[in-house]
């Protein structure tokens, strides 16, 4: 993820840019990785607490957070984000990109970004996600599936992502859906969605 995902980043950052600038406060972002996201909102919050699973992600995280100037901002925290070990409202924003595909439980993933958020916190996403049922892109997911989740460490991309965030809680979700121009296998990771949603 270190060496390939500055790679892709280009492709998300005007949506990310345009989705993180209203981010203040204390941010958590679930399933942090090797945080290529954090450069772009930490100059205006205050604080950030990146939370993943695997804790081999934790010292790139830091080297992120070092290169952007925003090291005594970020506490690392190794947890589930079915299970966020967190207090509820504690959040002004929750941060979720190209991690809802890979939890074990997107509903209760979704339930916890809702708890530690405050009252009108900010629930940020981007994942890639199903094609319509129907398209030829739906079927090639299917097929391709059992190898996305093998090479892409329990990776789907069959995920009806955006009706689980809608069917949340969530008072509002605001999102838009775009594809990405990628030709060969990896098209079944082209189908995006974007957006935001408020507790
Ligand atoms: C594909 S990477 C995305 C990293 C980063 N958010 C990005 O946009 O590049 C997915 C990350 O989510 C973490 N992850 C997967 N399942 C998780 C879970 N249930 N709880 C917390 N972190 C999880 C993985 O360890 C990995 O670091």
């Amino acid at each position: 993820m270190w060496k390939i995902g500055p790679k892709a980043e280009w492709r998300f950052l005007d949506r990310k840019l345009k989705l993180f600038e209203p981010l203040r406060g204390t941010v958590v972002e679930v399933g942090m990785g090797p945080a290529p996201n954090l450069k772009l909102y930490a100059q205006h919050v205050d604080r950030i607490i990146g939370v993943d699973c695997n804790a081999a992600m934790h010292g790139y995280a830091r080297q992120a957070a070092e290169a952007a100037h925003a090291a005594d901002k970020l506490r690392l925290i190794t947890g589930r984000a079915e299970a966020l070990p967190l207090e509820d409202g504690s959040a002004d924003a929750v941060v979720m990109t190209h991690v809802l595909c890979t939890v074990g439980d997107q509903q209760q993933a979704l339930a916890e970004a809702r708890r530690v958020l405050k009252p009108g916190g900010r629930f940020v996403f981007l994942e890639h996600v199903a094609a319509p049922q129907g398209q030829w892109l739906h079927t090639l997911q299917h097929a391709l599936n059992p190898a996305v989740g093998f090479f892409g460490h329990g990776c789907s991309c069959c995920r009806n992502t955006l009706a689980t965030i809608q069917a949340a809680g969530f008072t509002t979700v605001d999102a838009e859906e775009f594809t990405l121009q990628i030709r060969g296998p990896l098209a079944v990771i082209a189908p995006h969605v974007a957006g935001a949603a408020r507790k």
